[in-house]
């Protein structure tokens, strides 16, 4: 009778701290804001998981306090406590039961991936380079940007590379991470839900300013989104008409502060990841292998499409992607911008 007692006391417990413990979870706000069709169902399972780590560790704890308090030696009690031998019952119980939990969660986690990998043969798709340390985006429009934005409600096709080591695409409210592979191209699925800005972030340990290799991911509606596109393409035409003629170094400048040249090379002297353009141009740049070279334009084109073929001595080498994705005039626009810094 008074060992009922306590079983009903202790489930009514166990019960209780569950329910508190998964409110609890629930109320630290572990999740972003869920901005993907794909974090629905990733959402969900973590939502299960939560409820099952709440009732598991209510199921340990409950008893174990309740005994403590409940069942604690009287004073001047010498005895010892029963003899117990063994349960078989229990154990096929306890053998059994996180057998099945566990084969049903395998179940459900497959379920899982295959919602969350599913195909939208419509796809658009935006190659995505990721380098030491920042991100590039190619739209297949021919245009490229520092700033990745997509269209609401529609699925793309991320094609990730990387140019140097193993980085990792992570927008938390998108809920999915993948690794960008040197050598490989690996894909990332997204159908974005929430219109909003949102920022990618670089989830895989790699190199000195690994923190800082951030990228701002904006959706659009898709209305939005297709004036966007159409800017893009436009204003690409335009640049590489510009860039076409004379070169100009004030060209030069805003794609010193947009193409990410920015984040390594500065322009008053201080030294960064790579060398200063400060007086860089027409100066003798003493070389890793002991020679010096003079920096002219030869020089400082071949840097910037090959920057690893002469290394600046005191500098890592494949320490910066090549950019031999900007065009002719481009590169000259840089250049001639570099030429105003001597
Ligand atoms: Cu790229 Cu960390």
């Amino acid at each position: 009778m008074q060992n009922k007692k306590h079983f009903i006391i202790i489930t009514v417990l166990i019960l209780l701290v569950s329910v508190l413990t998964y409110y609890a979870l629930l109320s630290i706000g572990l999740m972003p804001v869920s901005a993907s069709i794909q974090s629905k169902p990733i959402d969900w399972l973590f939502d299960l998981e939560f409820k099952l780590i709440a009732f598991f560790f209510s199921l340990i704890m409950v008893p174990l306090v309740y005994s403590l308090v409940v069942f604690r030696r009287k004073d001047g009690d010498e005895t010892d406590g029963p003899h117990i031998e063994g349960h078989t019952n229990l154990e096929l119980i306890w053998t059994a039961v996180p057998l099945i939990i566990v084969i049903a969660l395998g179940v459900i986690g497959a379920d899982n991936l295959k919602q969350v990998l599913a195909v939208d043969p419509q796809a658009h798709q935006v190659k995505v380079v990721g380098f030491q340390w920042g991100w590039r985006f190619e739209y297949p429009e021919g245009f490229t940007t520092n700033t990745l934005y997509l269209p609401v409600d529609q699925q793309v096709l991320l094609n990730l590379e990387s140019t140097d080591v193993l980085h990792s695409f992570w927008v938390p409210e998108f809920r999915i991470k993948q690794d960008l592979v040197p050598g490989q191209i690996t894909e990332y699925r997204i159908t974005p839900s929430l219109i909003g800005n949102y920022k990618v972030r670089c989830a895989e340990i790699c190199g000195t300013s690994h923190s800082y290799m951030e990228a701002p991911v904006i959706v659009l509606s898709q209305a939005d989104y297709a004036v966007w596109r159409d800017d893009q393409i436009k204003l690409a035409k335009e640049q590489e008409l510009a860039s076409a003629g004379k070169p100009d170094a004030g060209r030069g400048q805003v794609l010193y502060q947009e193409s990410g040249c920015k984040a390594c090379h500065s322009v008053d002297g201080s030294k960064g990841v790579g060398p200063t353009w400060d007086g860089l141009f027409e100066s003798n740049v003493p070389l890793a292998d002991g020679t010096t070279v003079a920096a002219d334009e030869a020089f400082v084109r071949e840097s910037i499409l090959m920057p690893s073929a002469k290394v600046v001595k005191g500098y890592s080498p494949n320490a910066m992607p090549n950019f031999s994705y900007l065009k002719d005039g481009q590169v000259n626009d840089i250049i001639e911008y570099i030429k105003t810094l001597k």
